[in-house]
């Protein structure tokens, strides 16, 4: 069962609803983290929220290089977002285990490639290309058409 955003006020006169919401997936077990996470016989942390939700917010309420700050990091699932996205950041997480932990994520081939793609991207104004790589990666269709994103 999907998790559900909703973007407008619930109206339970409509049964449809779901133009107005996003549909995410936190059930991504073949990441890069979950596979790490498995060779190196750790369990993921429990209450991981969905890497294209942070993605989501971090592109709609930040700019290239502005400072993202998530007090209550878990496994840094904001950070990483904001990595790959060109964004600083800074995370706090009270538990080690799940700090160390956390440090996983940024082994992640993926983030170079989006820097790489970053340094590509003529200063024009335009959508930087790493954005647009990171949604590739993140952010797929489903065959109804409805946003969906995958840890
Ligand atoms: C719901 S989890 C966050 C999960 C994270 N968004 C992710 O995707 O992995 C909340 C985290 O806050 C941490 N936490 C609780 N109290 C805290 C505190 N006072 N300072 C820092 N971290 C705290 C918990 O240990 C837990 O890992």
């Amino acid at each position: 069962m999907p998790n559900f955003l909703e973007l407008e006020p619930l109206d339970v006169a409509r049964s449809l609803r779901l133009p107005n919401a996003f549909s995410i997936s936190n059930t991504g077990s073949n990441d890069f983290y979950h596979r790490r996470c498995r060779e190196l016989d750790i369990t993921p942390h429990p209450a991981r929220m969905p890497v294209g939700l942070a993605a989501f917010f971090i592109e709609l309420l930040t700019d290239a290089n502005d400072i993202v700050f998530d007090p209550f990091a878990g496994s840094n699932s904001t950070g990483y977002a904001a990595e790959i996205l060109g964004r600083k950041w800074v995370s706090m997480e009270i538990r080690e285990e799940y700090a160390r932990q956390a440090a996983i994520r940024f082994e992640d081939p993926e983030i170079e490639q989006a820097k790489s793609a970053r340094s590509e991207t003529p200063k024009n104004g335009q959508q930087p290309r790493a954005v647009d790589k990171a949604k590739e990666a993140r952010l797929a269709n489903n065959s109804n058409g409805k946003r969906s994103v995958t840890e």
